[in-house]
C-alpha cells in the first residue's frame, strides 16, 4: 500500500505545474503583483487541500484532469490566507515555507493586493469548473462563517482565556472549513450522491480540526527548519491554542481521537484506504 507521504508527494509536481499555468506570468504588468503572487504560491507547501480534493474526486469515481483547476483554486485561497495571516496586523510573522514572508519582500500593500488577487483568481477557476454548487460551497467555507470568521475569533482571542468551545470554534473556522470543503468539492465534482458528499465533508471537518491542533503543537515542538516557519509564534502572541489550554499531551490525545473518529465515520470500505492513510499522516507530520 502506498504511504500518505508518497501519495501526497506524487501529486505535488502535477499540482505545481497546474498552478504555474494558472498564475499570470511575471512579465505581465503589473509585474510586481504577479511576482508576489507567484512567490507565495510556488514556494513549496504540502498542497494538502488540492490533494484532498483530488483524492475525494477519484474515490467517488472521478476521472481525468478536470479536477485540477478547481483543486488548485483551493491552494490559491490557502496561499491568500497565509499571506494575510502573516501580515504585521495579524500574526506578524517573517518566515513562511522557509522564505521571508510576502510583505517582507514586496511590502504590505502589495501583499494585501496579492492576497486579494489570488482570491479572485481562485473563484474564476472554481466557476470555470461548471458546477455552481462548488462556488457556493467554497464561498461559504471561507467567509465569516468559516475561514475569515475563524481568523477574526483567533485575533480577538489573543491575550484571553478562551473556553474549549470557543477554541474549537476558532480552529473549525480558520482551518477545518477549507479542508472539509476541499473533500466536499472533490466528491461533488465526481458526481457522488449527497449522502457521500456529506460523509466525506464530515470526515474533513474532523481531520481539519486535528490538523490545526497538530499545527499548534508543532508551533512548540517542531524543528523550525523542517517546519519552514518560526516556532514560538503562538506563545509570543499569546494565541488561543490547544496546548495552551490542554497541554501538549492532552492536545495530541484529542487530535488522535478526532482522527480515529474521522476514519470510523467513513467505515472500512477498501475504497477509503487513501482517506484513512491521509488521516493518519496528519498525526505524524513534522512539517
Ligand atoms: C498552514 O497550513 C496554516 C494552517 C492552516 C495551519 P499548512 O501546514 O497546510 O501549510 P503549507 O501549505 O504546507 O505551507
Ligand atoms: C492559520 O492559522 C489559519 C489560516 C491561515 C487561515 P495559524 O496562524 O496557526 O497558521 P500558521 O501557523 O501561521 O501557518
Ligand atoms: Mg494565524
Ligand atoms: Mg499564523
Ligand atoms: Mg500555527
Amino acid at each position: 500500500m502506498i504511504s500518505a507521504e508518497e501519495l501526497l508527494k506524487s501529486e505535488i509536481p502535477i499540482i505545481d505545474k497546474w498552478l504555474d499555468d494558472l498564475l499570470p506570468a511575471e512579465t505581465e504588468p503589473p509585474q510586481t503583483i504577479h511576482r508576489a503572487m507567484r512567490y507565495s504560491v510556488l514556494s513549496g507547501g504540502k498542497r494538502l487541500r488540492p490533494a484532498l480534493a483530488i483524492i475525494a474526486f477519484r474515490r467517488f469515481g472521478g476521472e481525468g484532469d478536470r479536477i485540477y483547476p478547481p483543486a488548485c483554486a483551493l491552494e490559491l485561497i490557502h496561499a491568500y490566507s497565509l499571506i494575510h495571516d502573516d501580515l504585521p496586523s495579524m500574526d506578524n510573522d517573517d518566515v513562511r515555507r522557509g522564505k521571508p514572508t510576502n510583505h517582507k519582500v514586496f511590502g504590505e500593500a502589495i501583499a494585501i493586493l496579492a492576497g486579494d488577487a489570488l482570491h479572485a483568481l481562485a473563484f474564476r477557476n472554481l466557476a470555470e469548473a461548471g458546477d455552481i454548487r462548488i462556488v457556493a460551497d467554497v464561498a461559504s467555507a471561507i467567509g465569516t462563517r468559516g475561514l475569515v470568521g475563524g481568523q477574526v475569533f483567533d485575533l480577538e482571542a489573543e491575550d484571553t482565556e478562551p473556553t474549549a468551545e470557543i477554541l474549537e470554534g476558532i480552529h473549525r473556522g480558520k482551518t477545518a472549513a477549507l479542508i472539509a470543503v476541499s473533500l466536499r468539492m472533490g466528491a461533488r465534482l465526481a458526481g457522488a450522491d449527497d449522502e457521500d458528499v456529506d460523509a466525506v465533508s464530515a470526515y474533513g471537518e474532523k481531520i481539519g480540526l486535528a490538523f490545526q491542533i497538530i499545527d499548534d503543537i508543532l508551533d512548540i515542538t517542531a524543528d523550525p527548519k523542517k517546519l519552514g516557519k518560526p516556532v514560538g509564534s503562538d506563545e509570543e502572541h499569546n494565541k488561543a491554542t490547544y496546548p495552551r489550554l490542554f497541554g501538549i499531551e492532552r492536545s495530541r490525545q484529542i487530535a488522535e481521537e478526532l482522527i480515529a473518529s474521522a476514519k470510523a465515520s467513513l467505515g472500512d470500505d477498501p475504497n477509503n484506504e487513501e482517506l484513512h492513510a491521509v488521516a493518519d499522516f496528519i498525526l505524524r507530520r513534522a512539517y
